[in-house]
């Protein structure tokens, strides 16, 4: 396969338009049967669901050219589980899981020169999206739904590649209580945004947002989870139901637990705790494991013993095992690696 004329390894997180892209239309609760399209451009009516009452999902995953040469999807059949999970909440048709799987195969088959070579750190980010394509205007779901699925190579998602990250606490709430925190729904990133802005103006990284109930237990980032690694090497990963469910957070916590044997913990982390732990970083399938350097508080600075220079040693054998896997330089759990 000739790839195309990319400089891999200076890819950003920046949309690159690719040759080909999958699209399916539902109407009457009936997906049709889907094809490939040229087209990167929707077309829709102005009052479509999604354009005035923001009804609309997304997914995001990766395919990874393996040491050996394959091209692979990392449990893909977990972003289509939360995706039919989130549809469901905000009553959109679910696309349905092995149709998922199979516009995944299609999509990705079609875009093979856009895959990053091995070893260049780049991947091919995928983006799979649904939404209310028909038109409303009483707040009531759409009529008809498009889901569609498109891929863009990319690099690391924070400038500057791994490197620790400076976090504020947020003065904002990220997910009410009983709300949508813990479903990939479009509204989720759009009310982000500003305080997205606060932060980047006040020269940080990114948010760590707190429980909006009370404040005072640790959430996730706008899009991110938390690992922390504790003084006695416990790798600890807050549990609560307004955050989104992380695929890597979940792989990685296995990963900890049964090929690094490490105690783990899924458990609620106050923010008194931030102070205690020697590690931390942020996961999910764009920022992989990035490290957290310090974190700003109402009380001040918390530098993580790690440091501001590079991860933590436990993060770094978390990130080296849990991207050995996707690359396919350490065997995988059965059902992880999903080859095209
Ligand atoms: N949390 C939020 C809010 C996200 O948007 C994401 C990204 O998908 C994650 C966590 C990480 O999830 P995953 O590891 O499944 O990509
Ligand atoms: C992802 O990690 O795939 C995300 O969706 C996070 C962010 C780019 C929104």
């Amino acid at each position: 396969m000739e790839k195309k004329n990319i400089d891999w390894a200076n890819l950003g997180f920046k949309y690159i338009e690719t040759d080909k892209r999958y699209v399916s239309y539902c109407k009457d609760g009936t997906w049709d049967d889907g094809a490939m399209v040229d087209d990167a451009n929707v077309s829709i009516n102005e009052s479509a669901g999604v354009l005035q009452y923001s009804q609309t999902c997304f997914e995001g995953l990766k395919a990874y050219t393996t040491v050996d040469g394959r091209v692979v999807t990392f449990r893909p059949d977990l972003n289509a589980q939360r995706m039919y999970e989130t549809a469901e909440r905000l009553l959109m048709p679910p696309f349905p899981i092995e149709r998922f799987i199979d516009a995944l195969d299609q999509l990705v088959q079609a875009n093979l020169a856009y895959v990053p070579p091995y070893g260049t750190g780049a991947t091919l980010y995928i983006r799979p999206f649904l939404f209310g394509s028909g038109p409303v205007i009483g707040v009531a779901p759409a009529p008809e739904y498009t889901f569609r699925m498109f891929s863009t190579p990319v690099g690391p998602y924070f400038k500057g590649g791994v490197r620790p990250l400076k976090l504020q606490i947020s003065s904002y709430d990220r997910a009410a209580p009983r709300g949508t925190g813990h479903i990939k729904a479009g509204l989720n990133y759009a009310m982000s945004l500003y305080p997205g802005y606060d932060a980047k103006q006040k020269g940080f990284d990114e948010n760590m947002y707190l429980d909006a109930s009370t404040r005072t237990f640790v959430e996730e980032t706008g899009g991110a989870n938390f690992i922390f690694v504790t003084k006695d090497n416990k790798v600890v990963t807050p549990k609560s139901n307004t955050i989104l469910p992380s695929i890597t957070r979940r792989s990685l916590m296995y990963v900890a637990k049964e090929y690094l044997h490490l105690e783990t913990e899924e458990r609620e982390v106050p923010v008194s705790e931030l102070s205690e732990f020697v590690e931390g970083g942020l996961c999910g399938t764009a920022a992989v494991l990035s490290p957290i350097g310090s974190i700003t508080t109402e009380n001040g600075v918390i530098t993580m013993p790690s440091g501001m220079e590079k991860m933590g040693p436990i993060t770094q054998k978390l990130y080296d095992t849990l991207t050995g896997i996707q690359m396919g330089r350490i065997e995988a759990p059965k059902g992880w690696i999903h080859t095209i």
